[in-house]
This record gives structure tokens, sequence and C-alpha cells, in this order.
């Protein structure tokens, strides 16, 4: 797929400029390589870690109809966001191998609202804790998404052990639907992919004030709840809210586990909520 037609709105100082890629070079003939939004094959020609970013902007909107095509790079995120604050993604569609949406530390207010992802990961707050001095992450809500087919759903993740204590609260995930995802809801504070992680270090990020409201659909795992907690710092005010997760497997019924978790459930709970 290629972007036919991408119009960058961007606020300088106040003012607002537009940038049409067509006068950039972009041929809307549907047979011209326009790489202006596809990305080589090659990573490494970018010479860095990232394809698109921005830094140090105030008032950016990206808008129009058009798709970025990474070619599928494997164990990419497709948008990561970190130290932003006061950020809206709406009306997206993602198919990538890792997080359609990571944020990591320093993230705050930011709403993501009808975003369709699948297949591949997930919406995730983290990977955090693994770098020294990391700053809360604070406001983050996602409404009105789908996920297709995807391994996670809606995922906070922590290293154990952690380089730094830190903060993720005020979180909210809602009017989810989920369809054959591996993990829908998942909190992970074991995070630890390297092999020589001492795996009984526990993290030291405090997850607290996080709602998962109206989340329905079909998981392709048992454990469709699954809210692994720190045992130094436990997840304190977790709210589990209409949750109803069917799993069609012979090793059913459908399960939820929870270790070193407070808060409520209420409404519907399928699985059985473990708060
Ligand atoms: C999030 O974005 C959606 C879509 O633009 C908007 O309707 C909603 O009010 C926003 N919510 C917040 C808390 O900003
Ligand atoms: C929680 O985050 C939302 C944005 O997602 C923000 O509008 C709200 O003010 C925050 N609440 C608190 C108590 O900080
Ligand atoms: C979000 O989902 C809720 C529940 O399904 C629905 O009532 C609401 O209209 C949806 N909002 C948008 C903006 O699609």
């Amino acid at each position: 797929m290629l972007m036919l037609l991408l119009v960058w709105i961007t606020k300088v100082r106040g003012q607002t400029k537009f940038f049409n890629v067509m006068k950039y070079g972009a041929v809307p003939d549907g047979k011209t390589d326009n790489r202006v939004l596809r990305a080589s094959t090659d990573p490494s020609s970018l010479n860095t870690d990232h394809w698109i970013s921005f830094r140090h902007v105030d008032g950016l909107t990206l808008t129009g109809g058009g798709s970025f095509d990474g070619q599928d790079s494997p164990n990419t995120d497709e948008i990561h966001i970190g130290r932003s604050s006061d950020i809206q993604i709406f009306d997206s569609t993602i198919a990538i191998e890792d997080d359609y949406i990571s944020m990591s530390h320093r993230s705050k207010n930011i709403n993501i609202t009808k975003v369709h992802c699948g297949p591949g990961h997930g919406i995730s707050i983290g990977s955090l804790g693994k770098l020294p001095n990391e700053e809360p992450v604070l406001g983050i809500t996602a409404r009105n998404c789908t996920f297709s087919g995807t391994s996670n759903g809606v995922r906070i993740k922590t290293w154990a052990p952690s380089a730094s204590p830190s903060i993720v609260s005020n979180i909210t995930f809602q009017d989810i639907i989920m369809d054959n995802v591996y993990n829908p809801i998942i909190i992970d504070q074991q995070y630890c992919p390297l092999h020589n992680c001492a795996k009984k270090a526990a993290s030291r990020v405090q997850i607290s004030d996080v709602k998962f409201r109206n989340i329905r659909g079909t998981s392709s795992s048992k454990v469709a709840v699954n809210l692994q907690c720190s045992s130094s710092v436990p997840c304190e005010k977790i709210e589990l809210m209409d949750i109803n997760l069917a799993y069609k497997g012979s090793d059913g019924p459908v399960d939820s586990s929870c270790s070193h978790v407070s808060g409520v459930s209420y409404g519907e709970q399928m699985p059985p909520s473990c708060i």
C-alpha cells in the first residue's frame, strides 16, 4: 500500500503550515515508488533505530488518508511514544510484527481512540524500568479499539529487576473488542527477555489506578486476564468492569490469574475475576 495523498499540517510558532507530499515528489499513480513514505527494505540505510521521528515539536497534526509502509520490518514498534505529552492518535489501522503503539517513560496524557490492530502485538505501556532515572507514565486512555489475531491486546510491561523505581498511573482501557487475541488483558511485571535476568528480583515500577472497562470478544489462550504484578510494589486500584472474553480451546474454561493485585471488579466478569 502506498500513501496517495498525505498532507502534513504543522503549527510552527502558532502558524499553521501545510506540506503536501506531492510537492515533494510523490506521484499517486499506483506504480511509482513514493519513498516519501515507504521504508527501504534495507534497515542499514536508515542509520538510526527509527524511520520517521518527531522530536522537540509542539502542536503537530499528522492527518490524511495515507499509509506508512514499513515493509514489515521485524521487531518494530509502529508508533513509539516517549518523553511526550498531550498526544491523540485516532482512526488508524495498524498491522505490524511488534507493538503497535508503545509508550515509554515520561509519556503523559495520551489519547488513543478507534485504532484497529492486527495481526501483530498490541498496545503496550512499557517496557519500563530498564534504564535508570525513568520518569512516570501518567494519563493514558485507549478507547474504542479493536484487536484481531494479535498476541497481546492491552499490556503493561516492566522489567524485573528494574534499574530504577518509577510509576504508572491513571490508565484506562475502555470499549475494546478482542478477536482471537492470545493475551487480551495483561500486566507483566516480570518482563525479561534476556537469558541472564535474575528472575527473583522484583520490579520497582509501581502500577496503580488502571481501569479495564467493557472489554469483550475472544481469547486464543485460556488465561484471558493475566495480572502479574510486582511483589515489592504490588499493583493498586486495579479495576475490572464488564469483561466478557470467551475461550473455545479444549483446555478451557477461560480463566484469569492475578499476583500481587488489589482493586475492584464489578459488572460482568468472564473469566471470573481474580481480583
Ligand atoms: C480522545 O480523542 C477522541 C477522538 O478525537 C475524543 O472524542 C475524546 O474526547 C478524547 N478524549 C480525551 C480524554 O481527550
Ligand atoms: C487522568 O488522565 C486523563 C487523560 O487520560 C486526564 O484527562 C485526567 O485529568 C487524569 N486524571 C488525573 C487525576 O490526573
Ligand atoms: C465506543 O464504544 C462504545 C461502546 O461500544 C459506544 O457506545 C460508543 O459509541 C463508541 N464511541 C465511538 C466514538 O465510536
